[in-house]
């Protein structure tokens, strides 16, 4: 009881202070309503009410839909806060604002008045706002639009198909082919999930073995020769066959398919080869059948079971099946690889930008500007000068880089060596409930931005009360009595 006491007094005070200390970076971490968005609008009105000019405050979500909750409940708040005829109740609640005086009303109405100057908007269209006010600083054209997705992707494929006819020179042509040949039949799929998906990570090191080119049927000509003749026996001696599970029964029934299939010249046919491979990796022969067509059963084929009373190929071919994909990957991730600074001028020329290039431009402009003593960063600070981000942990961790930049007194080329102003940077977030870890917003990059902020002043808040959950209210409720 008397822990859970102590949590509530924390909380408290948490709320206290973010509503209070305007002055004071604060890291909120804390869980599903907990009321995060609730104390994020409560310190944007206790801005406005400490003086604070609306238009310099940018209030940051993450999606389209949240940035719009958020506008509605900054808008209810200054209204209720301006209005003398609305009288004001102490709900008896921490981080609740105080009772409005004469000037805190005055100074609420010139913000309502004035709403539309506070930015209430997605990171995307926060960076692309910025971007739109300096592209020739961050080398952009200055008719640069956003494109959705889908326009995105049509753009990739119709570039890879320049690309295979060799309007982008011999080299890369060549790699296109060998990229095709290695997942024929699937390439414009494979290309179309994976190029994206380097595109939005370009700022990280994707680890691969780069292979240019590779004779695909010299490489496997051993495997390819093995493989076969013991297919051909298996399938020649049905009497071979060892009871045994539902799958080596189907792969029994599959055998005619997959030697077919294998039989086929592996480099014009590799991921139907592999597709078939796998559809006999579970083929279980007699023990016995060693003994008389060892010759060609012998190198795929081993004693398998607690009692080795059966034969198996399962290791011999999930070997072959390793060695194959990562030629396949390998080769893949070089040619895409080998496409990421072509796509980006070819975007580049046309204006178009991705939401992913909108954070990686600003930073690198950011960065470069740092670099040359940072007054960039300070005539951007002089218009936008305090950032509340809402669901921190959704986002890309190219965001913190931004932030730490724009919020910076001496704005250093390292941004994690950048100090934030005091009072510039409120970040609310909730790293269990991050839900886009595959773009990059990893938990890890989440909790360094959280030391981070510590470490320059700033101060890490939890809030633990929970506002949803009616057991949990209830009990938090009994225990402040
Ligand atoms: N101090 C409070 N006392 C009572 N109710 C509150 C308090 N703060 C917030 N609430 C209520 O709790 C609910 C959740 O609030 P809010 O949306 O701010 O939480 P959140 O932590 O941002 O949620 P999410 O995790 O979904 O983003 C809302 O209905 C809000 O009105
Ligand atoms: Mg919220």
């Amino acid at each position: 009881m008397s822990e859970q006491l102590s949590n509530i007094e924390l909380d408290a005070q948490s709320r206290n202070r973010i509503i209070s200390e305007m002055d004071k970076n604060f890291f909120v971490e804390a869980g599903a309503g907990s009321g995060k968005t609730t104390m994020l609008v409560n310190r944007m009105v206790a801005m406005v009410e400490a003086g604070i000019d609306i238009n310099k405050i940018c209030a940051i979500t993450f999606t389209k839909a949240a940035a719009g909750e958020f506008y509605a409940r900054f808008q209810r708040l200054l209204i209720e806060r301006s209005n003398p005829d609305i009288q004001w109740k102490d709900h008896g609640f921490a981080g609740q604002l105080p009772e409005p005086t004469e000037e805190s009303r005055a100074r609420c109405l010139n913000a309502l008045q004035n709403i539309d100057l506070c930015f209430m908007g997605t990171i995307d269209s926060f960076c692309y706002m910025i971007l739109s006010e300096h592209p020739s600083e961050a080398k952009i054209p200055s008719d640069s639009m956003i494109i959705e997705e889908d326009e995105l992707k049509a753009f990739y494929h119709q570039i890879y198909i320049r690309i295979s006819e060799g309007d982008y020179g011999k080299e890369l042509q060549d790699l296109s082919k060998v990229f095709r040949s290695l997942n024929n039949l699937g390439e414009h799929d494979v290309f179309q999930t994976a190029f994206p998906f380097l595109m939005e990570n370009r700022n990280a090191k994707v680890h691969f073995q780069e292979i240019r080119t590779a004779d695909v049927d010299a490489l496997f000509e051993e495997d390819w020769n093995q493989l076969l003749a013991a297919l051909r026996t298996v399938m020649d001696h049905p009497e071979l066959a060892a009871a045994g599970t539902k799958e080596s029964v189907k792969a029994w029934e599959d055998l005619a398919d997959a030697y077919r299939a294998v039989s086929r010249t592996w480099s014009t046919n590799y991921a139907s080869v592999m597709n078939n491979i796998k559809k006999v990796k579970h083929l279980r022969l007699k023990e016995d059948a060693l003994d008389q067509y060892g010759v060609s059963l012998g190198e795929i084929f081993v004693k398998t079971g607690k009692r080795k009373v059966w034969l198996a190929c399962e290791e011999w071919i999930s070997e072959l099946l390793e060695q194959m994909q990562s030629l396949q990957y390998g080769v893949s991730m070089t040619f895409m690889n080998a496409c990421v600074p072509l796509i980006e001028e070819e975007l580049k020329k046309k204006g178009y930008l991705s939401f992913f290039d909108d954070l990686l431009y600003l930073r690198d402009m950011l960065k470069k500007d740092a670099e040359e003593g940072g007054s960039l960063i300070r005539y951007i600070y002089d218009r936008h000068s305090y950032f509340l981000i809402d669901e921190f942990q959704d986002t890309d961790p190219l965001q913190a880089q931004i932030f730490f930049y724009l919020s910076s007194e001496n704005p250093d080329p390292v941004w994690y060596e950048c100090k934030p102003k005091p009072g510039s940077l409120f970040i609310v977030g909730d790293p269990k409930q991050s839900i886009y870890r595959f773009k990059g917003a990893d938990v890890a990059s989440f909790l360094n931005v959280r030391s981070l902020m510590e470490k320059t002043g700033g101060a890490v808040l939890k809030l633990c009360c929970n506002f949803r959950s009616r057991t949990r209210c209830w009990n938090t409720l009994i225990a402040c009595l």
